[in-house]
């Protein structure tokens, strides 16, 4: 769901639902940072939370100056899709950070709008301006780490593939390898002497018995 931070006309009240959103992102990032696993990641999101808080700081302080009405903390009702209870309950790295990115795309739209206030102040220019890079950046990052994932996947699959088309040709042994006679153990191509019945097909099973103990009068000496 697009967000509708921005939109309102009167530039403080626009300012306060931004607040609100900066918090609500600041508390998805602390629940983005207990379930990732990677130390490289919780990091960066580290890092990403305290932009927000920062954000949430310039914003309150702007507001206070103009004895505007502040926000506390997050609205009641959390703006962001992928907010703090959605992002605690997903599994695996790839998904937190994917969910992550889409509240990204939020908090972009935001600070667009903002930026773009016909009522904007130029005491708020410099933090807002910081603030869309700030959320420029997070996205990118983010997008990034999705893609690398993506990838991986793609060289995985691309190596099952490869191994399901190989997996009936007959093993070739490579100079240096280790065999294992307990694999590819075929009496009916190495005994040469055995003498099929007419018509008998050759069992070039692993595991097969050896013949010549199933029955040695077929032995030729
Ligand atoms: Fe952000």
């Amino acid at each position: 769901m697009a967000t509708m931070v921005g939109t309102q006309s009167n530039f403080e009240d626009a300012l306060y639902e931004l607040c609100e959103l900066d918090y609500d992102a600041a508390e998805a990032y602390e629940a983005a940072i207990n379930r990732v696993d990677k130390t490289e990641y919780k990091e960066k999101l580290k890092e990403f939370k305290e932009d927000h808080q920062r954000h949430i700081e310039e914003i309150r302080s702007f507001l206070r100056k103009r004895d505007a009405k502040i926000p506390e903390g997050p609205s009641a009702k959390s703006i962001l899709t992928q907010g703090k209870v959605v992002v605690a309950n997903l599994f695996g790295d790839d998904s937190i950070l994917k969910a992550m990115s889409s509240n990204e795309e939020d908090t972009n739209t935001a600070y667009e709008r903002v930026n773009n206030h016909p009522e904007k102040s130029t005491e708020a220019e410099d933090f807002l301006r910081q603030g869309l890079e700030d959320e420029k950046k997070h996205k990118e990052w983010l997008d990034s780490m999705t893609q690398e994932h993506k990838q991986e996947e793609e060289n995985d699959d691309e190596e099952c593939n490869e191994h399901e088309e190989h997996k009936n040709e007959p093993h070739s042994w490579k100079e240096g390898e280790v065999r294992d006679e307990s694999i590819e153990r075929s009496p009916w191509k190495e005994d040469e002497g055995y003498n099929r019945n007419e018509g008998e097909e050759p069992k070039n099973q692993i595991g097969d018995e050896d013949p010549r103990r199933r029955d040695p009068t077929k032995w030729v000496v």
